[in-house]
């Protein structure tokens, strides 16, 4: 934390942060056009600001800014049928996971899903597991 290795930051950055960012801006234009669309932001606890520990602080920190692109565009496009969450997977069974991971890929997958399936009256602009909102 104190002596990062910035190319591991960097890294980071462009993976969690950036990614979705460009990935967004892409898309919003033709969403915009078609006055409807889902922008899920596949974040993490890790990114609470509210529990934020000291470990991990790349991840950490761009899944935290990754919450607040979410805020971000949610606002951005506000009325425009575009409906904007993060979500939270839970702790999974993935590579990045571990295998003492307590959930499923399945169940991981589940909570991200809902907030691709949303109604056109669901919520924007919020942070979410399991279809449960959780506190930034
Ligand atoms: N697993 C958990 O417990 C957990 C908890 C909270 C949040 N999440 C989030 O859930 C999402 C999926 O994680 P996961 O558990 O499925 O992780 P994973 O098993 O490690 O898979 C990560 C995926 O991201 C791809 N990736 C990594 N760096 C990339 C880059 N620079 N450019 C493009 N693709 C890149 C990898 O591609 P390659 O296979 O080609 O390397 C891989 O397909 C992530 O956003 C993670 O932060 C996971």
């Amino acid at each position: 934390m104190t002596s990062p290795d910035f190319a591991t930051v960097d890294e980071a950055i462009a993976t969690n942060l950036l990614g979705p960012w460009r990935m967004s801006a892409a898309f919003i234009p033709l969403m915009q056009k078609n006055r409807w669309g889902r922008i899920v932001n596949v974040s993490s606890g890790s990114g609470a600001l509210h529990s934020m520990g000291s470990e991990t602080p790349a991840y950490g920190v761009t899944k935290a800014a990754l919450n607040a692109l979410t805020i971000k565009l949610a606002k951005a496009v506000a009325g425009d049928g575009i409906l904007v969450n993060a979500v939270c997977p839970g702790w999974v069974r993935t590579d990045m996971g571990g295998a003492a991971a307590p959930r499923s890929v399945e169940q991981g997958a589940t909570s991200v899903l809902w907030a691709v399936e949303l109604p056109d009256d669901g919520p924007t602009g919020g942070f979410f597991r399991d279809g449960k909102r959780v506190a930034w």
